[in-house]
């Protein structure tokens, strides 16, 4: 009986990690972003490119992205819109307010 009655409460501690807050309306929509036009070169580099894109997760916790630029809003911007190396130009592609969505789901270290 103890184990079925736990088995909840184990789902729930899963589905909000830990005791994390919730992601907002906002991270949740720069999610399915990133999940749509990032993870598929970021996490699963399905293209097998020779240079593996960098991990995305914790980007903004360390104080340079992986070129060596400063890991602030405007450089992540500038690589998304500009494009980098083998990461394609995004110019266009996204609105203002899908641009913020992603910046803060990537803020959020990717949950
Ligand atoms: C076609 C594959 C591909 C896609 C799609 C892609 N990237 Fe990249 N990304 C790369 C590669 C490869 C690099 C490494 C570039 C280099 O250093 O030459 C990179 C680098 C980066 C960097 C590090 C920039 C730096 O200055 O070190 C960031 C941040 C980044 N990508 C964010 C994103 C985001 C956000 C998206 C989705 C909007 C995305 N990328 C989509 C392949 C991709």
């Amino acid at each position: 009986m103890r184990r079925i009655a736990a088995t909840p409460f184990a789902l729930a501690i899963f589905l909000f990690g830990c005791g994390t807050a919730p992601l907002t309306r906002q991270q949740l929509q720069g999610m399915a972003l990133y999940e749509g036009r990032c993870a598929h070169c970021h996490r699963d580099n399905d293209l097998a490119l020779k240079k593996v894109p960098p991990d995305l997760h914790g980007v903004f916790r360390s104080a340079k992205l992986p070129s060596g630029a400063p890991a602030t809003d405007a450089e992540v911007q500038h690589a998304v819109l500009a494009g980098k190396g083998l990461m394609p130009s995004f110019a266009g592609r996204f609105t203002q307010d899908q641009m913020a969505a992603l910046l803060a789901y990537l803020h959020t270290g990717l949950r």
